[in-house]
């Protein structure tokens, strides 16, 4: 059985897609073991790969403040991403990548079990369920092999549009309570 500890030196080592050719650090998910959600986003950008830590430049901020909205603390929770490593041009990683990098958040999964996995924008959504059209299925719940998944934005989209700041928020206010409630 992995240890999140284990995954991270294996996420840190790791050459198994071409990421890794143009990486600083890879980016390992971070947060409470013990958390009732699994955040994940698309891969790491510039920020994140100097850093070695997801969600840490614009997007994490807002991230945080949706967080913050609902009353919840970053440390609290556990962040990741579909790719540990960024792509260049923060292009949107391909199938291969995704593919290889899955062991990755399987693992974390298999080790955190979040009641729920909340997917944050297009990436994630077609990776972890096979879907699209972010802005139609935010704010649901979805059930996919007995997990549950809570389809949200991704934080960067509210920087480029400042009018879906308010429903990532929501959509945060709205996890929780589920959360709460179970
Ligand atoms: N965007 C992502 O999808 N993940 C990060 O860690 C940072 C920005
Ligand atoms: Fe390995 Fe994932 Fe980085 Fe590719 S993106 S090198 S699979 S950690």
């Amino acid at each position: 059985m992995n240890s999140i500890e284990t995954i991270r030196k294996k996420v840190t080592a790791c050459t198994k897609c071409e990421l890794c050719e143009g990486r600083t650090n890879s980016v390992p998910g971070k947060g409470d073991e013990k958390s009732q959600v699994i955040f994940v986003g698309e891969a790491p950008g510039r920020s994140e790969d100097k850093h070695g830590e997801p969600f840490v430049g614009s997007a994490g901020k807002r991230l945080s403040l949706a967080l913050e909205y609902a009353g919840v603390t970053r440390d609290s929770v556990y962040i990741t991403n579909i790719v540990k490593c960024r792509p260049p041009n923060n292009r949107v990683p391909n199938n291969d990548e995704r593919k290889k990098c899955s062991s990755y958040l399987n693992a974390e999964i298999s080790l955190i079990k979040p009641k729920i996995i909340c997917v944050m924008g297009n990436t994630a959504f077609k990776s972890l369920l096979g879907g699209d059209n972010i802005t139609k299925h935010r704010g649901k719940i979805m059930k996919k092999d007995n997990q549950e998944y809570f389809i949200t934005i991704h934080p960067a989209a509210t920087i480029y549009n400042q009018s879906l700041l308010p429903l990532l928020k929501k959509d945060m206010k709205k996890l929780f309570k589920i959360l709460a409630e179970k």
